[in-house]
């Protein structure tokens, strides 16, 4: 059995994403950057996370907020300079701090140079970069593939009379993945990074990369409804998870595996049972293809356990777990779920089996917000306006201290802040002993005393009406985790679970060392982790 020294620093880690543009602004613009990032790692210090993942950061003109690349080495003014960039991994690093970066090899943006000379003619020599097709015989487009933020997912370009593919906005082309040139170019950009120090990608819509060769129309979803987002009319099976795309995460993971202890992170958005073949064969494929199920399951016990058990059933032999609880794409956990169930959710997230990534500001109980239709910034929003996919509401700044701005910055943001931000602030719940930012505080640092929590195996032992029961076993040491999902007080025999220790945590940060005696006896809305405490462990 692995033990916490000689595991992966990303095994035993947790991981922070942070969405730069709303972390801090240091130059008074609005938007967040990387002096902003530099200021505030020692609140991620405090706090006890062990890797910062930052969603893109490079020359981009924002169509999509930097999922739209116009430069694969660079930095963007709006984020620094690469001077800022070098200083941020040197200062993370002297903290113990590793550093994460976006890579988005699927599309660039319209304005790259590699996309500006496809597009000049037919046969310039990047034309093959991209995916160009001719019109169908009606002149319309070549499949019927749709955008993922609406609309056709072909556009038409006059000057060649050809139509290009684009997964999501006709600003961000998809790169032919197909063409071995895009392959080295953009293994190129990840050697730029890795040899500066960085620590891992996370891999945007992975499964994305390669399309079909034969471009086959993609067939209708019967399961579609009014309401739902437009491209979910069409079951995506010629467009994405191409059995190809598991050569190419291959070989991403071979230039990861050029440096030493790197992390492939891939985004991928698939039923358990697909998604779990992007660990690649033998484990060659991506070390943690992101696990979204609890972004969007029930939030009942007997779902998540059935859930926890079909992904651990899953897992191929030796895969590590990961989860993740809240992303700048989907609606905050707090307000999923509740300001109540978050702390549930929390010590959940942190005591499953496999690495954690945490969302900024969902340690402060960050909601969604209500964004005025004046103030969205959101192109998926803008393009399918009402149906509630917008995503500027999970996006909004941090919420720092009771200053203007809640500390984040001293112009207007660029997305509007909770109405409440400068009450449920860091500063303010910091100095809150009950608060939820000193609950997560907690759990990392349990989790980190704790190697059942980092590295245990996973023993379930009831899903029953609101109470998820399991328990987490390292070299011979236990703890136990007692989940209460609903509103009302919940009881459990402790000889009917073995049970033996004291609460180490509850989520309500107030029974410290209490003894648990014939019952487990749990509050509405509370969690706890009963065992042996730290000192008493060998
Ligand atoms: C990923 C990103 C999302 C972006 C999309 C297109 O899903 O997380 O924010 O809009 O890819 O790059």
């Amino acid at each position: 059995m692995e033990s916490v020294a000689s595991a992966s620093w990303w095994a035993a880690g947790v991981l922070y994403q942070i969405y730069p543009r709303s972390f801090q602004d240091s130059n008074d613009d609005g938007i967040g950057d990387l002096r902003g990032i530099i200021d505030r790692l020692g609140y991620l210090s405090d706090l006890g996370v062990d890797a910062i993942w930052l969603s893109p950061i490079f020359p981009s003109p924002m169509a999509d907020f930097g999922y739209d690349v116009a430069d694969y080495v660079g930095i963007d003014p709006i984020f620094g300079t690469m001077d800022d960039f070098d200083a941020l991994v040197l200062t993370a690093h002297a903290r113990g701090l590793k550093v994460i970066l976006d890579l988005v090899p699927n599309h660039s943006s319209d304005q790259h140079p590699w996309f500006i000379e496809s597009r000049s003619s037919r046969d310039n020599p990047k034309r093959d970069w991209y995916i160009w097709r001719d019109p169908a015989p009606d002149g319309g487009p070549p499949t019927n593939w749709l955008s993922e933020f609406g609309g056709s997912g072909w556009e038409y370009d006059e000057a060649t009379g050809q139509y290009y593919y684009h997964a999501f906005l006709k600003q961000q082309p998809d790169l032919n993945w197909r063409n071995p040139e895009v392959r080295a170019a953009i293994y190129e950009a990840m050697r730029f990074w890795l040899r500066k120090g960085v620590d891992g990608f996370r891999v945007d819509v992975i499964w994305h990369l390669i399309k079909d060769d034969q471009f086959r129309d993609n067939p209708p979803n019967p399961d579609f409804r009014p309401g739902m987002p437009p491209h979910a009319a069409l079951i995506p099976i010629y467009s994405a998870d191409r059995p190809e795309t598991l050569d190419v995460v291959a070989e991403l993971r071979s230039v990861i595996e050029e440096f030493d202890h790197r992390l492939l992170i891939g985004e991928i958005y698939l039923p358990i049972e697909r998604l779990v073949a992007y660990y690649g064969a033998e484990l060659k494929g991506a070390q943690l293809p992101f696990n979204f199920a609890l972004l969007s399951t029930q939030w009942h016990a007997r779902e998540i356990a059935a859930l926890i058990d079909r992904y651990e059933q899953a897992l191929p032999s030796g895969a590590w777990p990961n989860w993740v609880l809240g992303n700048h794409d989907r609606p905050r956990v707090a307000s999923r779920v509740g300001p109540a169930q978050a702390r549930v959710a929390a010590m959940l997230l942190l005591t499953l089996r496999g690495t954690p990534t945490m969302y900024y500001g969902d340690e402060l109980g960050m909601e969604q917000v209500e964004i005025a239709p004046e103030d969205v910034q959101d192109p998926f929003e803008k393009n399918v306006p009402g149906i509630g996919v917008g995503r500027d509401g999970c996006r909004t700044p941090m919420q720092w201290d009771a200053s203007a701005n809640a500390g984040f910055s001293d112009a207007r943001p660029w997305l509007p802040l909770a109405p409440d931000a400068t009450q449920d602030c860091a500063a303010n719940l910091r100095a809150d002993a009950q608060s939820i930012l000193n609950l997560y505080r907690a759990l990392l640092r349990l989790r980190r005393e704790l190697p059942q929590l980092s590295l245990g195996n996973y023993q379930p032992l009831a899903a029953e009406g609101d109470l998820l029961l399991y328990r987490r076993h390292h070299q011979g040491q236990s703890v136990l985790v007692a989940l209460n999902l609903g509103p009302d007080p919940i009881s459990v025999a402790s000889d009917a679970i073995g049970l033996d220790g004291e609460v180490l945590l509850s989520t309500m940060l107030d029974r410290a060392s209490e003894r648990v005696g014939a019952t487990l006896d749990l509050r509405g809305n509370e969690g706890i982790i009963v065992g042996r405490a730290p000192e008493e462990v060998v």
